[in-house]
């Protein structure tokens, strides 16, 4: 099948690479001219592992192009996905502006009828609207028919998530598409769930809402647990048991960020909102996120009299492990706190550095060698759990640091071994032995 993909960011990259690697021939269409040399190079714009070699691959066997000029990719294309971003408004509502002008974008450049995919996290109802601004605008005599297509992927671990996904989510209005859109799928043999349009566009919010609100729930679990003396590890790993609950997403921290969560539930509300509904329980989630995001400020003031000129070692800066994306981190509000009480801030990370240097502007310096950050540093403030912090040998901080006071947003490290290697060591909802008794 000849395929088009709108959009090169994480979801339009990934899809163009995997449909391409089950066999069909994809053209990506992005409007950036520089992203699309750098691709046409075999180079990722984006950092996901296992991205590179895919891409590379299908490239060399003539099943992967970019282009930036939408007559070209969509010159043969019989199926185009759309998936560029839906930025969040200032109101929380998703921004439609690039569906919107892709949609245009295609009605300009075809000439027959074709399927067009929505891969881009939309609120309801906007399907069918892009289906009629395409029809409006296009040539007479040719109409597209829409699919929703929400994605599941996670960054980090996209290419893993497209290939093994849980399920492949279908919202249409007629079978002959359901059926075309299935024939696409069917190589990646995850299970598939034709629905209607605005059920599957429902299907993409809800999920991540209550993912968002597995996360706030045990984080306000994490809290009550400090206070009660209870380890929220214990806790979540008790109640994973029960498989109506499981297991996943119950990893108590400083919060979730990303470029997905906090947009998506936010839409939710204001979804909601539209219809007269009050999505109470969505706005607490967001509400405990958003305090949860800067909980280790508390426990660091009422550790430290003052901060003024302490040297501050703050270990990791994207949202999560192995994407080298800070949108939304926690180390974006953290930060600037830190140097507002007068902290000297060191921040390590060790891909996310050039990136946070574009986003961060207080007074901070950056480095990729976690030595650095810790050499003569009066306490660390753990934000992501990248595997190298998490692998490190905990003598590292005393030997390095100037006292070995560790503040960890992840809880990356049992209390066990905390307790051997001497560190004064303050997590999210587990109290070792010596705060339990002062608590
Ligand atoms: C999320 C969803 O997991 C994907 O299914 C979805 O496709 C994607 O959003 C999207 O809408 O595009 P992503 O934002 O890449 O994926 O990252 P996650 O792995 O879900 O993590 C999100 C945040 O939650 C991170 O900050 C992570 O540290 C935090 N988290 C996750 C926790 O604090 N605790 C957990 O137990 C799990």
């Amino acid at each position: 099948m000849k395929i088009a993909v709108i959009g090169t960011g994480y979801v339009g990259l990934v899809t163009g690479v995997a449909l391409s690697e089950i066999g069909h021939t994809v053209s990506c269409i992005d409007v950036d001219p520089k992203k699309v040399e750098t691709l046409s190079k075999g180079i990722p714009t984006i950092y996901e592992p296992g991205l590179e070699e895919l891409m590379v691959k299908n490239m060399r066997e003539n099943r992967l192009s970019f282009t930036s000029r939408h007559k070209d990719g969509l010159q043969d294309a019989e199926v185009v996905y759309i998936a560029v971003g839906t930025p969040q408004r200032e109101d929380g509502s998703a921004n439609l502006d690039y569906v919107e002008q892709a949609a245009r974008d295609i009605a300009e450049n075809i000439n027959r009828n074709l399927i067009v995919v929505i891969k881009s996290t939309v609120p309801v109802g906007t399907n069918r609207h892009i289906r009629d601004l395409i029809n409006r605008h296009t040539m007479k005599g040719v109409q597209v028919t829409i699919a929703s297509n929400p994605e599941f992927l996670r960054e980090g671990s996209a290419v893993k998530d497209t290939f093994h996904g849980d399920r492949i989510v279908i919202g249409t209005e007629d079978q002959e598409t359901a059926d075309h859109l299935t024939e696409i799928n069917r190589p990646f043999q995850i299970p598939i769930l034709k629905t209607d349009i605005a059920s599957s566009e429902m299907i993409k919010y809800a999920s991540n809402a209550f993912l968002a609100t597995k996360i706030s729930f045990i984080n306000e679990i994490a809290n009550i647990c400090e206070t009660v003396g209870a380890n929220v590890e214990e806790v979540a790993r008790g109640m994973g048991f029960d498989h109506r609950i499981g297991p996943d997403f119950l990893r108590a921290g400083i919060g979730y960020g990303g470029s997905c969560f906090p947009k998506d539930t936010n839409a939710l509300v204001q979804l909601a909102g539209n219809h007269e509904h009050d999505f109470n329980l969505l706005k607490s989630v967001i509400e405990v996120n958003n305090k949860q995001q800067v909980i280790l400020l508390d426990k660091i003031r009422n550790r430290f009299d003052s901060l003024a000129g302490k040297k501050v070692a703050v270990l990791g800066l994207a949202f999560k492990p192995n994407t080298d994306d800070l949108r939304e981190s926690p180390a974006l509000v953290m930060i600037p706190k830190l140097v507002e009480l007068g902290a000297d801030v060191i921040a390590y990370d060790p891909i996310a550095t050039e990136r946070a240097k574009q986003v961060i502007h207080v007074p901070v310096s950056f480095t990729e060698n976690i030595r650095d950050a810790l050499t003569g540093a009066e306490c660390a403030v753990i934000i992501t759990d990248w595997p190298d912090i998490k692998k490190m040998d905990l003598s590292t901080y005393s030997r390095l640091m100037k006292q070995a006071i560790v503040f960890d947003g992840r809880n990356c490290y049992s209390l066990d071994a905390v307790q051997e290697a001497n560190l004064e060591y303050y997590s999210i909802g587990r109290l070792n032995k010596e705060q339990a008794k002062v608590g």
